[in-house]
């Protein structure tokens, strides 16, 4: 018998039981890393993924995420995981409040996962899940998963829930029970997880508010939709409305590729339908539709901002992948905030207003571009926006090498075919390679007459490419070498017209 309980021996509840040199030694090694991202939010060090309670309270936008500070110092190797704090007026400049929620009692103990929050009265009410393993001392660990609440004040100081609001999974289900995204509707609080039925397929759990105080809740039954057999497991569901229609964003796991789609190792996607039926638990909705058309992309969430616009973050990564970064003792960061827009029940994402004030120098662009490859980038600077249109009623292909070297013999390409109606992004030859496993291209139809309109953001080791009218987006973790600086742009079969603008960010 393997005794994998040794492996919580280390384990700390806070993070400042942690030597200070230890921490700074960790964040040492990461702010080395020539991959550290200019205007998104990564850790100082460890891992992040999911974006976690965003949300807006007290006058401000509250984020956290996903935190494991000593992922990746074996020695000692001490474990914690919990949420990190950020706040922030614009959704741009993020304030650092460090580690928030920490896995310090019996209920969350072996991990505090993700979860959500919302303002109630003068308080922040966040819910997570508190995963905890029972029978460690044999070879048959079972997840026992706990929901627990906490009170976030206006000092930002947390205060948990002792009592667990929902104790282990609903009994038609296993351990993977978890995830809670909260709303409110008609004065009662509901709250959607990820769940995984005992015949191992993914589904959606509904757990909804006893009386008014947010202590008791109760299980109150699976969201009802038409899919029985969509992956495994599926992780961080969010169920809100939008211009009276319903959206289910979901990440489930295990679903085979198919065709252009599905093509990472896990998937995050949406059903949008009626709104949800609360007596019956019914949702009736369209086929299931990837979100993003890129490599790295998981987790998403969402929350209404004051003015009304659904916004959305992502993990920008996905579990499982190696990223170059760890050997600097970091991984992962977040998306840009996008706002999301459902159009002919399609979700379109959309940059969020707010990041204009990233912008600095701006170069106007007009230009006929024919087969040769010409540079684009005038500044040299890596850190970008691009926002043009692309005539191609001359042309058959336009290509864009983002992050290209000198020679252009390394880039991020993106192609825009006419005539096949699609795009195709490549990071074939990006710079240090990683998860080729899952293939380096990357493909979307994408419907368009003779102008398509591209909104990009290029950040140190990322970009983020919107198409159209944000209906196809890819999102690429890409880690060029540092003489990587250069655009160049070629036409192929007759001349490509380029009207737009660029900005240093
Ligand atoms: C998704 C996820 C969640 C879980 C969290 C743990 O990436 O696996 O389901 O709550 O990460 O960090």
């Amino acid at each position: 018998m393997v005794n994998k309980s040794a492996q919580f021996k280390n384990m700390i509840k806070h993070i400042d039981q942690v030597p200070e040199n230890v921490i700074k030694e960790e964040e040492r090694l990461t702010a080395a890393s020539p991959f550290r991202q200019k205007f998104h939010i990564e850790a100082k060090s460890g891992f992040l993924n999911d974006p976690n309670g965003f949300s807006f309270f007290n006058g401000k936008y509250h984020l956290f995420y996903q935190w494991t500070p000593l992922a990746f110092k074996k020695d000692p190797s001490i474990w914690h995981h919990g949420w990190y704090h950020l706040a922030s007026s614009d959704l741009v400049n993020w304030e650092d409040l460090g580690p928030a929620i920490e896995s310090d009692s019996p209920l969350d103990k072996h991990g505090t996962y993700s979860g959500s929050a919302m303002t109630v009265n003068d308080k922040l009410f966040c819910i997570y899940t508190g995963n905890t393993w029972t029978n460690t001392q044999t070879d048959d660990w079972r997840r026992l998963p706990y929901q627990v609440g906490a009170w976030m004040d206006k000092k930002n100081r947390f205060e948990k829930i002792d009592k667990p609001l929902i104790t282990d999974s609903f009994s038609d289900c296993t351990g993977h029970f978890r995830d809670p995204k909260i709303w409110m509707h008609d004065n009662n609080y509901y709250a959607v997880l990820g769940a995984q039925r005992r015949n191992l397929t993914g589904t959606a759990k509904i757990i909804k508010s006893v009386g008014s105080d947010l202590t008791q809740w109760q299980k109150y039954g699976e969201l009802k939709t038409d899919e029985k057999h969509l992956g495994y497991m599926w992780e961080c569901p969010d169920y809100f409305e939008v211009d009276g229609q319903g959206v289910l964003l979901f990440s489930p796991q295990g679903l085979p590729a198919k065709g252009d789609h599905y093509r990472n190792i896990y998937q995050t996607g949406y059903f949008i339908g009626e709104p949800l039926n609360y007596d019956t638990l019914e949702f009736k909705h369209e086929k299931f539709k990837e979100l993003d058309a890129g490599f790295d992309f998981y987790a998403t969430q969402t929350m209404e901002a004051p003015d009304g616009r659904r916004i959305m973050l992502a993990w920008f990564g996905i579990s499982e992948i190696d990223y170059p970064t760890t050997k600097y003792h970091y991984s992962g960061c977040l998306t840009i905030p996008r706002e999301l827009i459902i159009k002919d029940k399609k979700l379109l994402q959309r940059p969020i207003r707010e990041l204009k004030s990233l912008r600095k120098k701006e170069t106007q662009i007009n230009l006929l571009i024919d087969d040769s490859m010409s540079e684009l980038n005038l500044t040299g600077m890596v850190t970008q926006e691009l926002d043009f249109e692309v005539d191609l009623s001359l042309a058959e292909k336009f290509v864009l090498d983002l992050r290209a070297d000198q020679e252009n013999s390394h880039h991020t390409r993106l192609i825009i075919d006419k005539e096949k109606q699609a795009c195709i992004l490549s990071r074939k030859d990006s710079g240090v390679m990683f998860a080729e496993k899952y293939g380096t291209e990357r493909r979307r139809q994408v419907k368009f007459q003779e102008k398509l309109h591209l909104h990009i953001f290029i950040d140190v080791s990322s970009v983020e490419i919107f198409i159209g009218k944000g209906e196809v987006v890819f999102s690429a973790r890409i880690f060029p070498n540092e003489d990587q600086t250069k655009i160049f742009v070629q036409s192929i079969g007759g001349e490509s017209h380029l009207v737009g603008k660029i900005w240093d960010l």
